[in-house]
């Protein structure tokens, strides 16, 4: 997180960017990471994410006049949002534009323009869900334009926002997570009924560290959605053949293992990934309340191995980058986290042994991809919030 004297400073800009008027709100979203269970949560599966202690900012003020202006102090890029026919740019402002249309129908009429800032510490496109923590803040930050949304609310208007306004069909952890998440704790939830408990992180000498692979990625141009068909299509298919079912994650493993001959090879791959990585994430719960990090290490390692062969989302740098990881002494385990395609990988490391992870891996992984990565420790971290800056 920012210190309060770095949000001072950029309070001071925001005037010099809008101007002095009334009282200017101050809002925090955090990005997560995933423990594990990947591509499981739109086909109702579980997943044990948490939230990082990196996140977005939003300062944000009511104004009288449309168009809201938006200003992201990272891209370094102004956006406006004509209030209230709100209409597709194909820019960084499209997630706000989404919150504020839905939540404006869904939930508040018709809603104040405002001036905006947004800034944070959080890598854009890197799978530690950027989108989700801009959305939240900007949904959190709807009420101090007499837009006020309960957390579950806004967790579905910031889904809507990025499913039907911006076009990315992701299910519903990352926003879940960024906005219920609590300090020292993961959220194992069923992404069927929303069911979820905060299970403590009772790792014990033991560090997660994030590490990036230097490579950025766009959910809009990678195969995301593509996968989305593939596992609705492996349902239908084996539906048919077995009885109905809501989602993939319904399916026992002895169901999917009886009539996977009768669906097409690359559909029963996909399935398979979903099928087990529940399983995995049922037993990666039980480690971290426990506090056993060697099984947790396993069930990293065989679920990125999964990834990479069955559901086929990693990439070269990504596996690179795990694979350095995990056989480095100390590490007990290493997998991709997010959608993939890019992005980041998180490495479950002995607190003795981190020194020597972090000499070590930066160059190995330069010398087999020329590529720089970056790499930091992290805890989990509060959800979204107002904050009190005086
Ligand atoms: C992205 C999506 C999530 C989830 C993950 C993969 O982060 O936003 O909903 O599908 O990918 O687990």
């Amino acid at each position: 997180m920012l210190d309060e004297m770095e949000i001072r400073k950029k309070l001071i800009d925001f005037e010099a960017r809008f101007g002095r008027s009334g009282k200017i709100d101050v809002y925090y979203a955090p990005g997560r990471v995933n423990l594990i269970g990947e591509h499981t949560d739109y086909n109702g599966g579980l997943v044990l994410p948490f939230a990082i202690q990196q996140g977005t900012y939003l300062l944000i003020r009511p104004s009288d006049l449309p168009p809201a202006r938006l200003y992201s102090d990272e891209l370094g890029l102004e956006a406006r949002v004509m209030t209230p026919d709100i209409t597709k740019k194909n820019d960084w402002a499209d997630y706000v534009r989404g919150v504020y249309m839905y939540a404006s129908e869904v939930v508040c009429g018709e809603i104040p323009p405002f001036d905006a800032m947004y800034f944070g510490d959080l890598p854009l496109d890197s799978g530690l869900s950027s989108s989700a923590s801009l959305e939240m803040a900007t949904a959190l930050g709807l009420g101090s334009l007499d837009c006020r949304l309960s957390k579950e609310d806004a967790v579905k208007v910031c889904r809507r926002a990025e499913n039907d306004f911006v076009g990315v069909a992701c299910g519903v952890m990352d926003q879940f997570t960024v906005a219920f998440a609590k300090e020292r704790h993961a959220i194992l939830l069923d992404c069927d009924t929303l069911d979820y408990r905060q299970v403590p992180y009772n790792l014990k000498d033991t560090v997660l560290v994030v590490g990036h692979t230097g490579v950025r990625r766009s959910l809009t141009d990678s195969d995301y959605n593509k996968r989305r068909r593939e596992c609705a299509e492996a349902l239908s298919l084996l539906s048919a053949k077995i009885e109905a079912k809501r989602n993939l994650s319904q399916l026992t493993i002895k169901e999917f293992e009886g009539a996977r001959w009768s669906i097409p090879d690359t559909l029963a791959l996909r399935a398979e990934h979903v099928i087990y990585e529940n399983v995995r994430v049922e037993e990666a719960a039980r480690c971290l309340e426990t506090g056993d990090p060697e099984t947790l290490g396993y069930l990293l390692n065989r679920s990125h191995e999964s990834l990479r062969d069955l559901f086929e989302v990693s990439s070269f740098e990504l596996d690179t980058l795990q694979e350095i990881s995990a056989s480095q002494p100390g590490v007990w385990g290493c997998r991709m986290t997010g959608a993939g395609f890019g992005g980041c990988v998180i490495a479950l490391v002995k607190e003795d042994a981190l020194e020597r992870y972090l000499g070590r891996v930066p160059g190995l992984y330069w010398k087999s991809t020329h590529c720089d990565a970056g790499f930091v420790v992290t805890t989990p971290g509060e959800g979204a919030s107002m904050l009190e800056i005086l």
